[in-house]
């Protein structure tokens, strides 16, 4: 994976709108639990709020954009992560744990409205809450790396290559 110098334009671009889109339906969440109840026949124990379409196609947006991004990385690569061995490797495992959050939350979601398990709703929450926790971290990280250890990594997310 270390062929490449750089991240591509629409690697780039990919990386900030999924970014983007993962906060807003963190967000835009609220009510989702009684939307659902009300997809299943329940009765909800909250007025609905929400649309619930923004959030599911929204969440639907990013398992596409997160595919993408797979694929793209396979067929182009990625940069070597910098800094010590030890570094690289939290960062490999790092990213590879985002990955994974990031397909489980969508899927996890899409189970549970398309396919209509309801139980799976809390297991959809509590993967997404892990996905923005895990996301603050290397949002740290990569403001560690720039600004602490001055190795201008964040420079990879902004300038093609
Ligand atoms: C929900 C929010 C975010 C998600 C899900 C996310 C996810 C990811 C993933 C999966 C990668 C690995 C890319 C690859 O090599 O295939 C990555 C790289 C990167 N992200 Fe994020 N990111 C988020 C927010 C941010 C924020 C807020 C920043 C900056 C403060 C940031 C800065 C970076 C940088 C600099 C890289 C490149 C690291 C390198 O070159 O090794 N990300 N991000
Ligand atoms: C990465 C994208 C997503 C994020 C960050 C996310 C985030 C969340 C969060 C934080 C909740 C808890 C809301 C609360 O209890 O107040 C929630 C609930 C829910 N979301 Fe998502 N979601 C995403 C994608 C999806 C998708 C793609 C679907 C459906 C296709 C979906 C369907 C639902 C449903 C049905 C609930 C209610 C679960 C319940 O209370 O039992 N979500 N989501």
């Amino acid at each position: 994976m270390g062929k490449v110098q750089g991240y591509s334009g629409l690697q780039i671009a990919v990386h900030w709108i999924t970014a983007i889109l993962v906060v807003f339906n963190y967000f835009y969440s609220e009510g989702m639990g009684s939307a659902l109840d009300q997809r299943l026949g329940e009765t909800p124990e909250h007025a609905v709020e929400i649309n619930p379409q923004i959030h599911v196609w929204v969440g639907v947006a990013v398992l596409a954009l997160v595919v993408l991004r797979l694929v793209l990385r396979m067929k182009r690569g990625a940069p070597a992560a910098p800094g010590p061995e030890w570094l690289a490797m939290a960062a490999l495992w790092g990213h590879r744990l985002l990955y994974a959050l990031l397909l489980l939350a969508p899927v996890l979601g899409g189970l549970t409205w398309f396919g209509g398990i309801g139980s799976l709703g809390d297991v959809h929450a509590l993967v997404a809450n892990g996905l923005l926790i895990v996301a603050g971290g290397h949002a740290v990280m990569a403001l560690f790396h720039q600004y602490v250890l001055k190795d201008h990594l964040l420079l990879r997310m902004m300038r093609a290559d």
